[in-house]
């Protein structure tokens, strides 16, 4: 069974796309709705949390737990992999992010290789991210794509407050202000040079893509993390197996930390309309 983290909702584009793409497989949802939104804590809190809800879906029977959240991944991820992961009980077990492909497919160059290559040695091109106010001030994407493409200009935005109105069902015209802003914001760095590629650096964000393509021109390419995720992780259990032997396949539970899993349900079937339920997480 394979643990995919939010801090909410927005992970269910990064899970919907995973189960699309491996109906074989079992996965187990945690959406930690009794202290979302991430993007605007400090970042101590936000490791606390992460492991916290890790250890969680661990205990259930997970071996390998996805953080479908980019705001966990750039502030908690290499924590946890590197100082806890290999001291704590879970040997073993493992935790993946979500940076790691989306910059992979920014680059066109593989994690493994952090430095520059012909051709992307010589490559000009615009990056735009927008994210959280947590996952910009991290700097993890603009440091990953520069070394590997120093040549790059990386300029982020925050797209403060966006996350959240998503996650509450702001109506449409109220995101599409917040997406606005953001783009505008983005392109007040540039001199108003479009960006080429835009990375929707925050899971909630696919939610209103359609909005970030109407307001970006349409050469700038829109990398969807959904998809960059399910062919990442495709590529990695076929070289780690192990974490989803035994898995009789193809069953999906969701787990809120929320005390009314009902309401957060109904907020869920308005992003995904066949999801199944949210229950209580035990832990
Ligand atoms: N979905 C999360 C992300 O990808 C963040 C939302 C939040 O602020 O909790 O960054």
């Amino acid at each position: 069974m394979i643990g995919v983290f939010d801090s909410g909702l927005g992970g269910l584009t990064v899970l919907r796309a995973l189960v699309d793409r491996f109906p074989d497989k079992s996965f187990l949802y945690l959406g930690d709705h009794a202290n979302v939104p991430y993007g605007n804590r400090p970042s101590d809190e936000v490791i606390d949390l992460t492991r916290a809800s890790t250890e969680a879906l661990f205990s259930q029977g997970c071996k390998l737990v996805l953080l479908g959240c980019n705001t966990a991944t750039a502030v908690a991820a290499r924590h946890l992999q590197q100082n806890w992961l290999p001291q704590s009980k879970w040997r073993g077990h493992n935790v993946l992010g979500i940076v790691a492909p989306t910059v992979e497919a920014a680059t066109q160059t593989p994690w493994a290789v952090s430095a520059p290559q012909y051709p992307q040695k010589y490559n000009t091109d615009v990056v735009g991210v927008f994210g959280t106010t947590r996952t910009i001030a991290s700097g993890v994407y603009p440091e990953e794509i520069r070394k590997r493409c120093p040549r790059v200009t990386v300029v982020q935005q925050v797209c403060a407050g966006l996350a959240g109105a998503i996650e509450h069902e702001a109506p449409e015209a109220e995101l599409e202000r917040l997406v606005v802003e953001g783009v505008e914001g983005l392109l007040a760095q540039t001199n108003g040079l479009p960006p080429h590629r835009a990375i929707l650096g925050c899971t909630h964000f696919p939610l209103v893509e359609h909005l970030f393509r109407r307001h970006l021109p349409p050469f700038t390419r829109i990398l969807s993390q959904p998809e960059v995720v399910a062919d990442s992780l495709e590529d990695y259990l076929a070289r780690h197996a192990h974490y989803t032997a035994g898995d009789a396949g193809g069953s999906l539970t969701l787990l809120t930390t929320a005390a009314n899993p009902a309401d957060i349900s109904a907020r869920a079937r308005v992003f995904w309309p066949e999801v199944a339920p949210f229950t209580l997480s035990a832990a």
